[in-house]
């Protein structure tokens, strides 16, 4: 711990995409935060920032999260999708009753819905409803796809020239994680005491050969979209390393891409942080050198 000021924001996930971005933005805003991660040796970039505290916890160990959250009043809770993740984050959610935690901040995802077809958006929405009967304030962020998850393709474009997805021509208002974290800081720091829901857009929505148009503009080559078919995806995300549970999962989540119901555009990144969310085209300019 570099700050002598005793922490009141738990972050966790804070290894991950977004909240590694966010532990970034708080230290930058000098704001203490602590993070639970469940290796401290793997979270060396965490220990570096300035006002982080690293506390080492799992959410399969109560006892360690209960020790995380001694003193806390706001938390950013996140795991990824994983079978287990409805139960872990409910179990979480039952230690932070215990404690003295304020204010709840989740990362969900955008339509999250207990009666969707797409398994992520059933459990996120079952969280949801368990931290809305604990009377604790909270802050549900519905984010859609994430621009970040292109850096899985980084060397598929980088050395095929395309990526692939099953995504058809679908219009989606992708965001960069950057300005999810951005309103998670203005949610864990905010004096306004009142629960809120917020869908995280970017500015635009656009479509999978839009996405390989701004990297083939930025690349100044040409990176072709292949669309594949649901079968062909599921054998190669496996193959990739996913587990059966995630791979479907993830085949769903691109179903209702495909079926054109995440085109939205929501406000709240400006509305919360008073600036405008990146475009794709920006991401693509800030992330380049992973590309060419
Ligand atoms: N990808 C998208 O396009 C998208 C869109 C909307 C919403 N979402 C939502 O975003 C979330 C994933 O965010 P992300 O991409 O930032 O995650 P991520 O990069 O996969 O990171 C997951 C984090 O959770 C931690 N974690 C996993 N299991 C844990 C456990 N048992 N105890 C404590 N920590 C644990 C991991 O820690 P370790 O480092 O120890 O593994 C890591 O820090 C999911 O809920 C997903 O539904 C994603």
């Amino acid at each position: 711990m570099t700050d002598s000021i005793q922490p009141t924001i738990l972050i966790t996930g804070a290894t991950g995409s977004v909240g590694s971005e966010l532990a970034k933005q708080l230290a930058e805003k000098q704001i203490p935060f602590r993070a639970l991660v469940r290796s401290l040796d793997q979270a060396e970039a965490l220990k570096q920032l300035k006002g982080a505290e690293l506390v080492k916890g799992d959410f399969k160990d109560e006892l360690s999260v209960l020790k995380a959250l001694k003193g806390i009043e706001q938390v950013f809770l996140l795991s990824n999708s994983s079978e287990d993740a409805e139960s872990l984050q409910s179990h979480f959610v039952d230690a932070a009753v215990k404690s003295n935690v304020k204010h709840l901040v989740k990362l969900s995802q955008f339509a999250a819905n207990l009666n969707s077809p797409v398994r992520f958006l059933r459990y996120h929405a079952v969280v949801e409803e368990k931290i809305k009967r604990t009377g604790l304030q909270y802050t549900f962020l519905r984010p859609n796809l994430f621009m970040q998850g292109l850096l899985g393709f980084a060397d598929a474009i980088k050395y095929q020239q395309k990526f692939f997805a099953t995504a058809g021509e679908a219009k989606i208002s992708l965001i960069d994680v950057r300005d999810i974290a951005a309103v998670a800081v203005e949610r864990l720091i905010t004096a306004d005491q009142d629960s809120k829901v917020y869908d995280i857009t970017g500015p635009e929505a656009i479509s999978h050969q839009e996405i390989a148009e701004a990297l083939s503009e930025v690349l100044h080559k040409e990176i072709k979209y292949v669309n594949v078919s649901d079968d062909e995806m599921l054998v190669a995300l496996v193959q990739f390393g996913f587990p059966e549970w995630q791979a479907a999962g993830l085949i769903e989540d691109y179903a209702h891409y495909a079926r054109g119901e995440a085109a939205v555009i929501s406000h709240a990144v400006q509305d919360v942080t008073g600036k405008s969310p990146r475009k794709f085209i920006d991401f693509v300019e800030d992330y380049k050198t992973l590309f060419e």
